[in-house]
């Protein structure tokens, strides 16, 4: 069995965890929950293990870590921050996601049950990728990106970096994303726009710029 850290005490930490300790046969021992704070319930106190510099100190250079925080940009900086202790980043698959043979998929994702990615699909690192997510054929999506439950990126499109997706969004056949841009939940996203932008509605369209 591998050896895992896991970073974070949140929704998605705890997810994580409930999926690794049901996994028959076991693939992950966890051993250390670290967060500057404990979990927000008693069931999962035994996992937590102390603070982010705490981890750093305690890090060994054969050990798995997983980074298991929904938000991009704290992801990101926790990344930087642990630059110094070079550690070894695992992708989680959860046994019932169909991945393509001809797909590719890079360090430090988490892919939760049934997700989809299909032929000749690239997921870059540091993507999370929630229940029931499909990446069409062809689609790029850039590292840390994430995607909320059920969220389909059609296939041909090009998902630049840093992107959030709301829970049944959809991103149509051949669309590119600007870097850092939103997708509401349940929007559809018809057409490039050569903008980083939170998008809404059906078609989605533009309604506050971001500054990238
Ligand atoms: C993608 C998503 C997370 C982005 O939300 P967010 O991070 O709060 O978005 P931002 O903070 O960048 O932008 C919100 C801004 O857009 C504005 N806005 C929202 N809808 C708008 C509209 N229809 N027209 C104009 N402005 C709008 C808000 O007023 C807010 O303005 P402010 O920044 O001046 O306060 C959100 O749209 C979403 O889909 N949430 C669902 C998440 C989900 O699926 N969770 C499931 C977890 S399992």
């Amino acid at each position: 069995m591998k050896k895992l850290h896991i970073i974070g005490t949140g929704g998605l930490a705890k997810e994580l965890i409930s999926y690794i300790e049901s996994e028959k046969p076991k693939r992950y021992k966890i051993i250390g929950c670290w967060s500057d704070k404990n979990f927000n319930n008693e069931k999962y106190g035994k996992f937590y293990s102390g603070t982010i510099q705490s981890f750093k100190r305690h890090y060994k250079s054969n050990e798995a870590i997983i980074i298991a925080i929904a938000n991009n940009e704290a992801r990101k900086r926790l990344i930087s921050d642990f630059e110094t202790i070079k550690p070894l980043y695992e992708t989680y698959i959860h046994q019932s996601c169909i991945i393509s043979d001809f797909s590719k998929i890079g360090i430090g994702c988490i892919l939760a049950p049934r997700v989809i990615i299909c032929a000749d699909a690239i997921v870059q690192d540091f993507v999370f990728m929630n229940t029931e997510c499909v990446v069409g054929h062809d689609s790029l999506i850039e590292s840390f990106s994430c995607l909320f439950p059920k969220v389909e990126i059609c296939g041909d499109c090009h998902i630049e970096e840093c992107c959030e997706f709301g829970i049944n969004s959809i991103v149509l056949p051949g669309i590119r994303l600007k870097k850092s841009s939103k997708l509401d939940a349940m929007s559809v996203l018809r057409k490039n726009y050569d903008k980083s932008a939170l998008y809404i509605g059906n078609p989605a369209k533009p309604v506050k710029l971001f500054d990238t």
